[in-house]
């Protein structure tokens, strides 16, 4: 498999970016949900050619990736779990929840991926919907008040639908 890099369509998307934007660095963000969408990931290799092709420091970079959740630094699963472990969450048994996820996944620690490359999960801090506590992301989407079983209910069709 060939590593991520940042291809020419990629650069061509970028560049096209660039019209759509005042400032050159507000064009970060959708730079790497581009590249996080081809790759599912963004690598170190790549966020410095990013730096380099868009002539921003790399810190810059870094400082978005690092912010935001969303953006994945390693391979994630095919469904990625974001438990928000967050003080309003963890009163709405947000822990156990991760152990329960873990236990359907057979995952041990964050970062890993499961063999069928299904499942992966990380906890995160607040999602910034307390009122509906617990709060999980499973890639882009939010799913409030969630269970132990909501989350075996995903578990399951998501195994289901592989098989298909
Ligand atoms: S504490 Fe979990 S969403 Fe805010």
């Amino acid at each position: 498999m060939t590593k991520p890099h940042l291809t020419d369509a990629l650069k061509a998307e970028i560049t096209k970016m660039y019209d759509k934007y005042e400032v050159r660095r507000s064009v970060i963000m959708p730079a790497l949900h581009a590249i996080q969408e081809s790759f599912g990931y963004i690598s170190k290799e790549v966020a410095d050619e990013l730096s380099g092709f868009m002539e921003l420091p790399r810190v810059m970079i870094e400082e978005v990736i690092t912010f935001y959740t969303m953006y994945h630094r390693n391979p994630v699963g095919k469904h990625h779990f974001q438990v928000c472990e967050n003080v309003t969450c963890c009163m709405f048994q947000a822990r156990e929840l991760t152990d329960h996820i873990k236990k359907l996944t057979n995952l041990k620690k964050p970062g890993e991926v499961t063999e069928d490359g299904l499942f992966s999960y990380e906890a995160v801090a607040c999602l910034g919907s307390c009122g509906t506590a617990p709060v999980v992301m499973i890639n882009d989407d939010y799913h409030e008040s969630f269970s132990e079983e909501k989350a075996t209910m995903f578990v399951e069709n998501a195994r289901g639908s592989k098989d298909e």
